[in-house]
């Protein structure tokens, strides 16, 4: 496929073409209200419609579960599409013409158009070792975990032979040994010399992407060689971060379950396949992501955590849950014995048994009370410190079910612990492509700051621009759009929004334009807003005073009198600037 040009450009085209009200009509029902469209949000479950949508600037947003964006992102968030996908997808629909890539993304989707060959080929090549007499024991070992011959084509099982150049040798007939190098079938040791085969004496099985296509393969040594699993190294093809054991075969039955299973082992996904669990997925020996999170919370609403039962296992549960949380899907627990894997259970016990604990989940807040002390005074201490964690879940239903029922276990007040949760608010979207914008919570005064930035006309907008100080702004996506506010400055009309729109393609920031374009927000001209923008510029010119102050004594330390005077003035300037606003 011809590539074509994803930069900021054609996204800038692509939202501009797109009819957002006919976009999320095909899964929302939208009513007309003055100058926005209104419906059930398709994000969360409601009754009463929270979800609106602004044709104008192409924006919407719910102020229920606070998903918001422009119509590229609900295109990626309810049509299953990666950013890519979406443009085309659109581009494609409303006619528009995108330019072809530059050469550097031409370059790299031949690169990744190699790669995947190689992976093809090699597997055929793993596969066909298992059957030789050499793969006998990986043979064994595949029968002795219940996987018998005729299944080993269903899972891809392969086997990589105790030899240091054999898939090399093979490759190399027809590859070169970069393109062997690159798609990480071989390395080189860190002390030069010649390459290597990654995978030796190990049972090898491929790891898919999302479309079903081979992006790395997974190998398990055969006895007690370490590491007892080896993974394909990240490449242009493969982002553990972003990538699922067996999802490409869990998303019809997780439809079906109307829940995933989100296990720890590739052995133990296995299993449950094998078992009749299809809906089980298993992360590649990384933490849960909100990468990870975002593309369950696509499939289904509810996701069961089967981890190992030991510290360690149930720390990565309550990791893991808080991510899914924030995604705003449900958790729920699948607690398996200490010392028990699934994998286990399925073979010690049975798939009826392991069925039977899938279907009574531990609630989460079970799980996540079960560890607390029983001294009262201990256990409020050690329970408020989960408030964070259930404050961070997207949905406001499930967040104040989980922080009711904390409150009713401590006995302490419910307004307690949404104050201890809103302080630390939920996890930050580590930098990745595109995932859904993680809801940090923005201080109340910031929050109207924006909102006047964005609504007021121009001469005031420049006039509060100078008296505030990014640099005391908590919230990072204020910080960005007020950074972007002073940078466009002059050419604003009195819709900012749309011209900061224009140029952005953070889907961060083209979630707080939504939610400050359509969100519940106070009128700007309210007295109440007013008062909020004072508060925030006089705590900013309480912080400039201070460090005025500093600089001040430090000056006079040092006896430097032109400086004492200079800063003198700037602090009578300062006290003199707060009226003025
Ligand atoms: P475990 O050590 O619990 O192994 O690692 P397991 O899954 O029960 O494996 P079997 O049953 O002994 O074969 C759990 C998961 O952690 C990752 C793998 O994803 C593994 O399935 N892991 C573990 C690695 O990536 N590398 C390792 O060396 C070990
Ligand atoms: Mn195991």
């Amino acid at each position: 496929m011809a590539d074509v040009d994803l930069g900021p450009a054609s996204v800038a085209r692509v939202r501009e073409a797109a009819d957002i009200v006919e976009v999320v009509s095909e899964h929302v029902s939208l009513k007309r209200r003055g100058r926005r469209w209104v419906g059930l949000c398709p994000f969360h479950q409601e009754k009463t419609p929270s979800f609106s949508v602004d044709p104008e600037r192409g924006l919407y947003y719910c102020f229920g579960c606070h998903a918001g964006g422009d119509v590229i992102r609900f295109v990626m968030e309810l049509e299953h599409l990666a950013f890519p996908e979406a443009i085309r997808h659109l581009a494609d629909r409303f006619g528009v013409t995108l330019p072809e890539a530059s050469p550097e993304a031409g370059r790299r989707a031949r690169a990744a158009d190699r790669a995947r060959a190689l992976l093809a080929e090699a597997q055929a090549w793993f596969r066909e070792q298992l059957l030789a007499p050499r793969g006998s024991a990986a043979r064994a070992e595949l029968e002795r975990r219940g996987f018998p011959r005729e299944t080993w084509e269903d899972y891809g099982f392969g086997f990589a032979p105790d030899a240091w150049r054999d898939l090399l040798e093979h490759l190399g007939k027809r590859h070169t040994q970069g393109a062997i190098l690159e798609a990480g079938l071989a390395l080189t040791s860190d002390r030069g010399g010649s390459p290597y085969d990654r995978f030796r004496n190990r049972i090898t099985f491929p790891i898919h992407g999302s479309d079903g296509r081979i992006v790395a393969f997974g190998g398990r040594a055969l006895g007690d060689t370490e590491p007892k699993y080896l993974n394909s190294p990240e490449g242009p093809l493969f982002h553990k971060r972003s990538t699922l054991f067996l999802l490409h075969r869990a998303r019809r039955p997780m439809g079906d379950a109307g829940h995933a299973l989100v296990v720890e082992g590739y052995f133990d996904c296995l299993s449950l396949h094998r078992a009749g669990f299809g809906q089980a997925v298993a992360t590649l020996g990384t933490a849960l992501t909100a990468d990870h999170a975002r593309i369950l919370r696509r499939l289904v609403p509810r996701v069961l955590l089967c981890y190992d039962a030991d510290a360690a296992g149930r720390k990565a549960a309550a990791a893991g849950a808080r991510v899914l949380l924030a995604a705003g899907l449900e958790v729920a627990v699948v607690a398996l014995e200490p010392g028990k894997d699934p994998d286990d259970v399925i073979r010690e016990e049975g798939p009826e048994a392991f069925g039977a604990l899938v279907d009574t989940p531990q609630p989460l807040i079970d799980f996540l009370c079960a560890d607390l002390p029983p001294d009262p005074a201990e256990r409020r201490r050690a329970g408020t410190e989960l408030a964070p964690l259930m404050g961070s879940a997207r949905d406001p239903v499930v967040r104040f079910a989980l922080l009711e029922e904390l409150a009713r276990r401590l006995d302490l007040p419910l307004e307690m612990l949404r104050e201890h949760a809103r302080g630390s608010g939920p996890p930050r979207r580590a930098a990745g492509p595109a995932p859904a914008p993680a809801q940090e919570s923005i201080p109340p005064g910031e929050l109207c700051l924006a909102s006047i930035l964005l609504h007021c006309p121009a001469g005031r907008r420049r006039i509060i621009l100078e008296h505030v100080d990014t640099g005391f702004l908590q919230s990072s996506r204020i910080r960005t759009l007020v950074e972007r506010l002073e940078a466009l400055d002059e050419d604003l009309g009195s819709d900012a929004a749309s011209a900061i729109l224009e140029g952005s393609d953070d889907p961060a920031l083209v979630q707080l334009l939504a939610e400050l374009s359509l969100g519940d927000l106070p009128e700007p001209s309210e007295n109440g807003t007013r008062a909020q923008l004072r508060r925030l510029l006089e705590q900013q010119a309480r912080q400039r005073a201070r460090k005025l102050q500093e600089a001040i004594r430090e000056a006079e330390a040092r006896g430097d009198d032109g400086e004492i005077e200079r800063l003198q003035a700037e602090k009578m300037r300062l006290r003199r600037e707060i009226p003025e606003i």
